[in-house]
């Protein structure tokens, strides 16, 4: 069973996508679901290919969603290309796109009551720079998945936090949704693809990829014992490049949680935090 509605149809209103959905009777398990924040690249047209693989029905969704930006500069900065957006996400054949304006996500406000308990995760690296993030993050997908009910939600690697907090929330809210997470694309030098880069002039997009140069590096010299040193140095690396580093930890990739001491059988994952000027990047790498 495929979908096939030939060109995408726009939603604006969540009401309408949700009648639009049920009346066609689609089946949770046969709908993906990709949500954005527009500004689209290679990465989110990834997983827009990799929903067209399994499900009948491709929803995609762009909302820049103004509860989990922690800074209103970067939110009132973060890049809009909505004509090209909605180019891409036809031809790559995305079947339905979730276009709201904000009372539509937050009839009542955008203050909420909700809380979203997510313990640890919350408190470090991202929730630790960036406070409040998560709980922005939660409560737009929490409000998306409810619109859309969909059997699997799409997001990309880059973002590995966010993945870990979004299965916190969805595994209780959402148990019938799964989360498929794609790896992140790359430019050819590395770079983590990204819709802040679209921020960066010539000079600073030749500083970006130290990010992945960081990770990469912390990846070759990773051994069994202590990495103290090993973080110390990626994160002079950058410094003496010009970047102000948030964060270059090594963490356990199922967990977070950080590691001093690598007994060489738990999984690792680098993470880097950094700005080229006033735009944040982020990246991090399986070691
Ligand atoms: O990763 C993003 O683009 C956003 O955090 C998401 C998941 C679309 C929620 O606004």
């Amino acid at each position: 069973l495929t979908f096939n509605t030939l060109k995408m149809i726009i939603f604006k209103k969540a009401e309408d996508i949700s009648r639009f959905i049920r009346e066609k009777s689609v089946a949770a398990n046969i709908i993906g679901f990709v949500p954005t924040m527009g500004a689209l690249h290679a990465g989110h047209v990834s997983l827009v290919d990799m929903s067209k693989h399994t499900d009948a029905l491709t929803v995609g969704s762009i909302f820049v969603n103004p509860t989990q930006f922690n800074d209103k500069k970067d939110f009132d900065k973060y890049p809009s290309t909505i004509e090209k957006d909605i180019d891409m996400l036809e031809k790559a054949g995305c079947d339905l796109l979730f276009l709201p304006g904000l009372t539509e996500i937050y009839p009542g406000g955008t203050k909420t009551e909700t809380h979203y308990d997510l313990g640890y995760l919350e408190t470090i690296l991202e929730g630790k720079y960036r406070p409040g993030h998560f709980q922005g993050v939660c409560q737009v997908v929490d409000r998306l998945l409810d619109i859309v009910q969909p059997g699997r939600l799409y997001l990309g690697k880059k973002d590995y936090q966010q993945c870990m907090v979004l299965k916190k929330m969805t595994a209780i809210k959402y148990p019938n949704t799964a989360i498929i997470i794609a790896p992140t694309m790359r430019e050819p030098d590395g770079l983590a693809m990204s819709s802040r880069n679209m921020r960066l002039n010539e000079e600073e997009r030749k500083l970006a990829v130290k990010i992945s140069s960081a990770l990469s590096f912390i990846k070759k010299e990773t051994r069994k014992g202590y990495l103290e040193d090993i973080k110390e140095r990626a994160k002079q690396y950058l410094v003496a490049e010009g970047l102000k580093v948030d964060y270059v930890e090594i963490a356990n990739a199922s967990t977070l949680e950080p590691v001093e001491n690598n007994n060489g059988n738990t999984p690792l994952v680098a993470l880097i935090a950094a700005f080229v000027n006033d735009v944040r990047l982020i990246d991090n790498m399986l070691l």
